[in-house]
């Protein structure tokens, strides 16, 4: 058996019931890609059911705000994703009739939609025959050809696809992209892939090896920068002065409390921002960035370079988009007790 038959096979068998498994619906998949790229599934699970309840459908997406989208987001990170997919969502029903794009050519056109997503709706919804590749096709795919260029680089990265589309059956595309994935992230597992019980034991080049856990080869990631952000809590009547974010930085458009970012850690606020004490401090990991939080109760502000203040009522906080580290700040017994 081939190595397309022999995986399928093993699909049918153990493939794992997902609530938009069963589902040609182009939107609900695509949304699926995009919640699950960079999200895995224990975590992204309940934001999509949310997700699709709130947006059932394509025309219900671009009918809603940004500020209701994001929220629904909280949490998830990577905010571009909620803010791309609101955007493609009001472009397909005012440019194109509500028309989803069928073909991966098309699909590409789709802000936020890249050549992973748009052959995964292609495949799955319309039959095309096109090979999705994300990162746990490119290690089952790199271990059992033994490919050892690295799989983040161009070569590497195309030597994958043309393994993934040489073998793909054209009677079950879809199939067969989302049975690579659960293969992937069920049994050829980054760490300790099930070899003993592996369906492709015999013929995988890695396995016979032994160099599993060294494929696929990838280069190192760019180095994280280190941002220092200073939030400063300041209450009038009830309220909190809050900011909107703005474009083209972490967090665009979400709110936060009054910010200031500096270069190196800020040890004292004293006769900086006014006076007032360190209430607590956290740090955020993002894929580029490493932020270091400090929060900061202003009893008075002595500088005023902030423009876009807005007061918001101590009790309406949880209704705005806020990032996760402001989220958590607000459900915290410290901040709580300042009102
Ligand atoms: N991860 C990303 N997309 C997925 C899908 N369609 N099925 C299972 N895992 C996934």
């Amino acid at each position: 058996m081939n190595f397309s038959t022999i995986l399928l096979n093993w699909y049918d068998a153990n493939k794992r019931d997902f609530p938009w498994r069963n589902t040609g619906n182009p939107y609900v998949i695509w949304v699926t890609e995009v919640v699950f790229q960079q999200t895995r599934i224990e975590q992204g699970l309940p934001f999509f059911v949310r997700f699709i309840e709130a947006f059932p459908t394509v025309n219900d997406l671009a009918m809603a705000k940004e500020e209701q989208v994001l929220k629904l987001w909280q949490g998830l990170g990577y905010y571009s994703r909620a803010r791309n997919l609101h955007f493609s969502a009001k472009h397909i029903v005012d440019n194109l009739d509500g028309n989803f794009p069928k073909t991966y050519k098309d699909l590409l056109t789709l802000k936020g939609v890249g050549p992973y997503i748009a052959a995964e709706v292609a495949s799955v919804c319309f039959g095309e025959v096109i090979a999705a590749v994300d990162g746990n096709v490119q290690r089952v795919i790199s271990r059992y050809f033994g490919v050892k260029e690295a799989v983040n680089q161009p070569k590497g990265e195309k030597q994958i696809k043309a393994f993934a589309n040489e073998y793909i059956p054209h009677n079950r595309p879809g199939d067969y992209n989302q049975a690579l994935m659960d293969f992937g992230s069920t049994m050829c597992t980054p760490r300790n892939p099930n070899c003993t019980e592996c369906i492709f034991a015999e013929d995988c080049l890695a396995n016979r090896k032994g160099i599993q856990t060294t494929l696929p080869v990838k280069v190192k990631k760019v180095k994280v920068r280190k941002r220092y952000f200073d939030f400063l809590l300041l209450f009038k009547n009830g309220k909190l002065a809050m900011q909107k974010r703005k474009a083209g930085d972490v967090w665009q458009g979400l709110y936060q409390p009054l910010m200031t970012e500096s270069s190196t850690k800020t040890e004292n606020i004293e006769n900086i921002y006014g006076t007032g004490y360190l209430l607590s401090k956290s740090i955020r990991v993002l894929s580029h960035q490493k932020l270091f939080l400090n929060f900061w109760v202003l009893d008075e502000l002595t500088m005023n370079e902030f423009s876009n203040v807005e007061w918001i009522k101590t009790t309406e906080l949880n209704e705005l988009p806020v990032p996760k580290s402001i989220e958590q700040l607000f459900s915290s017994n410290e901040f709580m007790n300042l009102y």
